[in-house]
């Protein structure tokens, strides 16, 4: 995606042909910032801060800080130290587990002289894919879109978003949001209303800041207030990311997604959700109880990071004094509740069937 007119990707390897580049997104939206990833612990703090963010970027950062981890040490120790260090970083995005998986079986069959060279390409053609099935889950949404616009009399075709599922959130392109800029760049008028996403507001500062850059009419709500809207009329469907799909199609994602799936089939508007395969977690059924769900910092509830009339950015405390905080940074959203799953291989059913008709080669038998 471009900023300021210039087309970037959120994770690509620096002149030096081994540092991982990211845009910091703990300083958007107010500064672009870059940062250097040079060892496998700047990788994983780079996860852990939240510096990088978003299912599929985690699984890709993660990817690359085992290759930063080679660098330094390419033995089998080192390798495994590199996964397991890495897969302590964040508990519910799976695609975490299966970028680390992949690398280390790719890796374990090199011998260690080779491993370098093999963890850099390894990672970036994870990248590579990643942008390949975000670019397919836009034209698979943009197909849903373009069906629900075509009802509104050229009116726009209002759409509603939690979190932060766009490129900023992935390699390039986005998932939730990929069917969005796609329909936004074949001329259908579309606006998006965004959940701002407390507690740490990837909605009011990453999703908007995007949309913006992009130029895609978009308006920043409070996260309460999507239900008012849908009762109103004024939506006319959800799209969300995910962090972790059952094979039966239960969804996590962000705090407050499923109260938008509830509010959404009370009112009968469709809820989609859209996921690269990597989001897949085959091992799981039931999301309620299967996907472990972080507990973040209270300090994300009791204060709020923005921008002071000075410009600097400033942290205010916004509960009172020694009250405590609880954060459940996640939620799963029941399968029933899902319109439909936007993978990169079609759209299927939130369900066993509907997703193992789409992944034949990884469905279990029932
Ligand atoms: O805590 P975050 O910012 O990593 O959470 C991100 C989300 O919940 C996204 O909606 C999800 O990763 C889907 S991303 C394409």
């Amino acid at each position: 995606m471009r900023i300021g007119g210039k087309p970037y990707r959120t994770i690509w390897v620096g002149d030096d042909g081994w540092t991982a580049v990211v845009i910091d997104q703990t300083r958007l939206p107010f500064e672009f910032t870059l940062r250097e990833l040079r060892t496998l612990e700047q990788a994983a703090e780079a996860i852990t801060t939240m510096v990088v963010r978003g299912a599929p970027l985690i699984g890709v950062t993660a990817a690359y800080g085992v290759a930063l981890a080679m660098h330094a040490d390419s033995s089998d120790a080192a390798l495994l130290q590199a996964v397991e260090t890495l897969g302590r970083t964040r508990p519910t995005a799976v695609n975490l587990h299966w970028a680390l998986a992949r690398m280390k079986s790719v890796l374990a069959a090199v011998p260690a002289a080779e491993r370098v060279a093999c963890a850099c390409q390894e990672a970036q053609l994870i990248a590579d894919e990643d942008v390949e099935c975000c670019a397919a889950i836009g034209r698979h949404g943009l197909a849903i879109l373009r069906g629900i616009a075509d009802q509104r009399d050229g009116e726009p075709l209002r759409v509603l978003t939690h979190c932060n599922a766009g490129w900023l959130a992935t390699v390039d392109w986005g998932t939730a949001l990929a069917p969005v800029y796609a329909a936004h760049e074949a001329g259908i008028p579309l606006h998006v209303y965004v959940d701002e996403t407390r507690p740490r507001n990837q909605g009011a500062s990453l999703t908007a800041f995007e949309l913006g850059a992009h130029g895609v009419p978009h308006t920043v709500i409070v996260d309460n207030a999507g239900g008012h809207l849908m009762q109103h009329g004024l939506v006319d469907l959800c799209i969300v990311g995910s962090d972790r799909t059952t094979a039966r199609g239960d969804v996590a994602n962000k705090i407050g997604t499923y109260l938008k799936a509830l509010a959404a089939r009370d009112n009968g508007i469709p809820f989609y959700v859209a996921l690269p395969f990597s989001t897949i977690d085959w091992s799981l059924t039931d999301g309620v109880a299967g996907i472990p769900i972080e507990e973040r910092s209270q300090r994300e509830v009791t204060h709020l990071t923005g921008r002071a009339a000075d410009g600097t950015l400033t942290e205010v405390q916004v509960t009172a004094p020694g009250s405590p905080a609880a954060n459940p940074a996640f939620d799963v959203t029941p399968a029933r509740l899902v319109t439909g799953l936007i993978t990169e291989r079609g759209v299927a059913p939130a369900s066993t069937a509907g997703l193992a008709a789409l992944y034949p080669e990884r469905s279990r038998s029932p």
